[in-house]
C-alpha cells in the first residue's frame, strides 16, 4: 500500500492540465466518489490497527499533494486564460461613439452672437440676481410700475431687496457703470418671470439685449441694424416694419416685426392672420437712462433692443411648444445639428 501511495505522489508531481476540463478530470480521479482515495480508505479500513497510524498518515499527505496541485494548475490557468482575454485584436473596427448635439437654444443664441460680432457689437454679461437698481430704477421704471409686483418678479425669499431678473435690460446697467461711450455690445442671458408655464410662456427664459452709444446715433442707425439682422437670420429676402409701443427705458420705443407670409394655415394660425410676426422691442435709449448712468443725454444718443431666444428659436425650428427646449427630451435634443 505505502508503494502505491510513493507512485500515486511521483505521478502528481509530473501531472499537467491547461484547461478547466482537464483539471476536473484530474480531481475526479484523486478525489470523486471512485476515485483513488475511494480505494485508498478501504485498503485502509482493512489494515491492522498498528498500521493505520503510519498509513493515515501518508494518505493524508497525499491527499494535500494533490489539493496544492489542483490549485496550481487552476491558477496558472486563470494567468493564461486572462493573458488570452487581454489580448488586442488591433484590426476589429472601432466601436461608433455617439456625440451629442447643442441645444437649439445654444445654437440660436451662438447665431445670434456670430450675427452683432460682424458688425463690431462685443458680448457682456451681468448677474442673473439683480437689485432694484439695475433691474428696475435706473431703466426709468416708475415705483408704482406693475413690472415690479410680486406677480410678475421672484424676489428673493432671504432678501427682498434682491430678485432674479426679468430682463436683461439689466446688462445694459452693468455695461454703462463701466465703460465710457462708444458702447456697442450684446448681453445674452437667462431671465425669469413669475408666470405660468404654458406653451407660449415659461418662467425661466432667454433673451439677448442690445445696446449702442455714441454721437450722433439716430433711429435710422437702429432700424438698419435690426434689418441687418433679420436679413443674416431669416434670410436676404426678410422684410421688416416698426411698430410705436412703450417701454420705460426707451423714448421712442418700437416692435420690431418681420414679414412672414400666409403661405399655409400654419402660416396664418401664428401671425394671426396678418403675416407678419413680432420678434422684438427696441427704441432709443430714454435720456432719463443715460443720465442715471453717468452718461451725459447732451453729448451721447444711442438706441437699445431686447430680444427672446425661445420665440425666435421657435420660429426657425418651427416648434409649437416652449416646454421641450426645458424638458430636456432625448429625442427632440437629437434632431438639431450644431451647423446653421
Ligand atoms: N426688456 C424688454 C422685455 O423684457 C425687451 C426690450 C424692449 C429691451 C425694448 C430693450 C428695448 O432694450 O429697447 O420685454
Amino acid at each position: 500500500m505505502i508503494n502505491k501511495i510513493k507512485e500515486h505522489l511521483k505521478k502528481i508531481e509530473v501531472l499537467t492540465a491547461t484547461t478547466a476540463e482537464e483539471i476536473e478530470k484530474i480531481r475526479i480521479e484523486y478525489l470523486g466518489k471512485k476515485g483513488v482515495f475511494k480505494d485508498l480508505m478501504d485498503d485502509f479500513k482493512q489494515l491492522e490497527n498498528k498500521l493505520k497510524p503510519e498509513m493515515g498518515k501518508a494518505i493524508n499527505e497525499l491527499k494535500s499533494s494533490v489539493q496544492e496541485k489542483l490549485e496550481k494548475l487552476k491558477s496558472s490557468q486563470k494567468v493564461s486564460s486572462g493573458k488570452s482575454k487581454n489580448t488586442l485584436d488591433l484590426s476589429r473596427p472601432a466601436g461608433e461613439t455617439e456625440a451629442g448635439s447643442r441645444h437649439p437654444i445654444s445654437i440660436v443664441r451662438q447665431q445670434i452672437i456670430d450675427i452683432f460680432s460682424r458688425i463690431g457689437f462685443t458680448v457682456s454679461e451681468g448677474p442673473e440676481i439683480e437689485d432694484d437698481w439695475h433691474n428696475f430704477s435706473a431703466l426709468n421704471f416708475p415705483k408704482e410700475h406693475p413690472a415690479r409686483d410680486m406677480q410678475d418678479t421672484f424676489f428673493l425669499d432671504k432678501n427682498q431687496e434682491l430678485a432674479l431678473r426679468t430682463h436683461t435690460s439689466s446688462v445694459q446697467v452693468r455695461v454703462m457703470e463701466n465703460e465710457n461711450p462708444p458702447i456697442r455690445t450684446i448681453s445674452p442671458g437667462r431671465v425669469f418671470r413669475n408666470e405660468a408655464i404654458s406653451a407660449r410662456a415659461h418662467c425661466i427664459f432667454h433673451q439677448v439685449e442690445g445696446l449702442y452709444i455714441d454721437k450722433d446715433v439716430s433711429f435710422a442707425d437702429l432700424k438698419q441694424t435690426l434689418l441687418y439682422f433679420a436679413r443674416e437670420f431669416f434670410g436676404e429676402e426678410t422684410e421688416i416694419r416698426l411698430r410705436p409701443s412703450y417701454f420705460p427705458f426707451t423714448e421712442p420705443s418700437a416692435e420690431m416685426d418681420i414679414y412672414w407670409g400666409l403661405n399655409s394655415e400654419a402660416d396664418y394660425r401664428i401671425t394671426k392672420g396678418t403675416g407678419w410676426l413680432e420678434i422684438m422691442g427696441c427704441g432709443m435709449v430714454d435720456p432719463n437712462v443715460l443720465k442715471s448712468n453717468g452718461i451725459d443725454p447732451n453729448v451721447y444718443s444711442g438706441y437699445a433692443f431686447g430680444m427672446g431666444i425661445e420665440r425666435i428659436a421657435m420660429l426657425k425650428y418651427q416648434v409649437k411648444d416652449l416646454r421641450m427646449f426645458f424638458e430636456n427630451d432625448v429625442r427632440f435634443l437629437k434632431q438639431f445639428s450644431s451647423a446653421y
